[in-house]
Order: C-alpha cells, then sequence, then structure tokens
C-alpha cells in the first residue's frame, strides 16, 4: 500500500503519526491513509482509462468526430460545431484539425450540404437521447459513409465507416445480375415461343398461363422474385411436350390409355432437360409438379397439399384455367365465367382455394384480358 503513496504523504503520515502516538489517532491515521490510497487509484485508473480511450480515439482506422449543437434561441438546433476529430477522420477529410475545429460543420464542408442532410437525423438523435445508425451519401466527397451518432449532453460523437467500396461492388453485382436475368427471362420467352410454334393449340397457351400466373400472384402479394419465378416458369412449364410425339398433342379425339401415359411423361422429360440449368428461381420444381394436384391425385409422384410449391399451386390454377377459355382440338371455349365455375368445383380438392379465390377476384375486377 505505501508504494503507491508520494513521499511527501508518507512524510506527512509519519509526521502526524509521532506528534500523536495515541492508539486511536494511530487507528485514524491508517484510516486517513487507506482513503489516500483509495484515493490515488482511483486517480490511477481514471488517468488509465483516459490514456486508453485517448489510444483508442487517435489509432482507430475509423472515423471519430465530436460535434457541440448549435441552437437559436428557442433551443432548435440550427447546426452543429466540430469539438475535435481524430488523424483517421482528418486523413478523410484532407485537413488539419487547427482548419476545422471550432468550425460550423457547413463551412467546414460546403459541398457536402450537411446540415440540410442531416439536420433530420441529428433533431432525431437528441429528441430520442438513443445513439441512431444511419448511413448516407456524402455529396462533394463521393463517399458512402455507414455512421453512428451518440449523443453525449449537448455534443453527439460520430463515428463512421466508409462503404463505398462495398456499396459500388453491391450496385455492380445488382447491376449484372439485372443483366443476367433480362437474358434468361427473354431466353426462357424465345424456348416458349419456339415450343409452341408447332403446335396451333399450344401457341400462346404458355404466355396467357404465364400472365394470368402473374395476375394471380400480384392479387396475392407475393413478393417480387416469387412472382418472376412464376412468371417464367409458368412460360416454359411444358417444355417436355419438345419430347412427345406431336400427333398425341393435336389429336382430336380422346386419347388412349397408353397416349396419355406417353403425354404424361412431358413432366418428367421436362424436368430432365432443365437437370442441369440453375434458375434462380424453382422451375425444375415448377416443370415437374405442374400437373400434381392437392388430393394426390395429380402425377408423377401424386404430391398433396403442402408438398406441391406453392409457385405450382397457381401455375396449375391458371394452366387450366387458360385451357378452358381456349379452343382445344377436341371442344370449344368456354367462357371465363363458366370456367371459374367449372374450377370452383375443384377448389380445396384439386386446386388451391385461396388461388381460385383470387383468380375470381382478377376476374370480377375485369383485370384479365385474354
Ligand atoms: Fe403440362
Amino acid at each position: 500500500m505505501i508504494e503507491v503513496v508520494t513521499r511527501k504523504e508518507q512524510e506527512l503520515f509519519k509526521s502526524r503519526v509521532q506528534e500523536h502516538p495515541s492508539y486511536d489517532e494511530l487507528l485514524s491515521q491508517v484510516s486517513l491513509l487507506e482513503s489516500m490510497v483509495a484515493q490515488r487509484e482511483a486517480q490511477d485508473e481514471n488517468t488509465d482509462a483516459a490514456l486508453l480511450y485517448r489510444k483508442l480515439f487517435e489509432q482507430m482506422l475509423f472515423e471519430v468526430h465530436i460535434w457541440e449543437l448549435v441552437r437559436n434561441q428557442e433551443g432548435e438546433i440550427l447546426s452543429w460545431r466540430l469539438v475535435g476529430a481524430n488523424p483517421a477522420a482528418l486523413k478523410t477529410w484532407g485537413k488539419t484539425l487547427d482548419e476545422v475545429k471550432g468550425k460550423l460543420t457547413d463551412e467546414t464542408f460546403p459541398d457536402a450540404h450537411a446540415v440540410k442532410q442531416f439536420l433530420p437525423i441529428i433533431r432525431k438523435i437528441f429528441q430520442e437521447s438513443v445513439p441512431q445508425v444511419w448511413e448516407s451519401y456524402f455529396q462533394g466527397t463521393d463517399q458512402v459513409l455507414s455512421m453512428i451518432s451518440i449523443p453525449v449532453g449537448e455534443r453527439f460523437i460520430s463515428c463512421g465507416v466508409d462503404v463505398t467500396p462495398l456499396r459500388t461492388t453491391e450496385r455492380e453485382l445488382l447491376e449484372k445480375s439485372r443483366q443476367l436475368n433480362t437474358a434468361l427471362s427473354a431466353t426462357i420467352n424465345s424456348v416458349s415461343r419456339t415450343l409452341g410454334s408447332g403446335d396451333p393449340y399450344t401457341a400462346g397457351h404458355q404466355q396467357r398461363g404465364s400472365l394470368i400466373s402473374e395476375k394471380i400472384a400480384d392479387e396475392l402479394a407475393l413478393d417480387p422474385s416469387t412472382i418472376e419465378g412464376i412468371k417464367q416458369g409458368a412460360l416454359i412449364h411444358d417444355i417436355g411436350k419438345i419430347a412427345i410425339p406431336s400427333d398425341f398433342l393435336t389429336k382430336p379425339t380422346q386419347l388412349s390409355d397408353m397416349e396419355f401415359e406417353v403425354i404424361k411423361t412431358h413432366t418428367t422429360e421436362g424436368a430432365r432437360i432443365m437437370a442441369d440449368i440453375e434458375f434462380p428461381w424453382p422451375i425444375r420444381e415448377i416443370i415437374l409438379q405442374h400437373h400434381e394436384r392437392l388430393d394426390g391425385s395429380g402425377y408423377p409422384s401424386g404430391l398433396k397439399g403442402d408438398e406441391i410449391i406453392m409457385e405450382v399451386r397457381i401455375i396449375a390454377v391458371s394452366d387450366v384455367f387458360e385451357s378452358m377459355v381456349s379452343d382445344r382440338p377436341y371442344r370449344a371455349a368456354l367462357g371465363m365465367s363458366a370456367a371459374l365455375e367449372e374450377l370452383g368445383r375443384g377448389s380445396g380438392k384439386l386446386y388451391d382455394e385461396t388461388v381460385v379465390s383470387a383468380l375470381g377476384r382478377v376476374i370480377e375486377r375485369g383485370e384479365l384480358h385474354l
């Protein structure tokens, strides 16, 4: 304990003990010594903590700046003035501390229009008295910073990380992804049209089916990526028919059991054709499952209920509906109301009730023009 007390304090302690050698006084002096030691230890701890924070502030790679609010007479925040900034911030700004300390933000960064851009955020920080995380593009510096701002009395500390390269890469990747998806959609559309070109009864069937599927998916408020997958899947769901003799597909009379068994293979054939192609949507499953029915009576696997993906439950309804409202080799087209009535009879058994209802609402609003 003595080691942490200065020589002067040791002398003071000795003199007091020598002057008042009573036991009580000795105890009181011991107590004094203990409080001196405790005080010194607390001071040392504070000094250590301040030193550590100072080092952290100076050495960290992230920008840290401390600002003081400037308010009008009514107490409204108008701007903020720089109190301090760490070397990382000064390096980014290309300024020395002397050049910026005490200056208003718009004086230091006139091109950034910081007050105009960030006043709502700064006001929010002080209204709510909680740190706010925000991200912004800084005009004039071409920087995107991810910031955390922490209110401390009439000041706030902002710590920023430059995420410009990250956001630039994200933007480029998004653009590339958009271009790829556009090319993929165009390819699918082209394949779909080619598929229908040799068969007058299926020409346009998939395009119309895709349109109906999209309307239903929109009505069900599915997310944009799922809707896109449904559109694309509907366009190409019958691709397996390419492997079926065209005589079977266009036969104007009832198919024999054997012929029907052959036609049924267009689901597995389609999935096989697409087996090695990776799509951002479940295209292969759509092709494979599109003749499955809720009660397990479909093909090729007799899947039931939720085993059938939502994309397929929509495409199945639009596919059947589109067939019913079109002329077929063996019968004339039904009207939309009759077709919907027919679908209604299978609703909940063969077809998803929510999907049939959604199609009903779309037709009722007159939004389907085939
Ligand atoms: Fe089919």
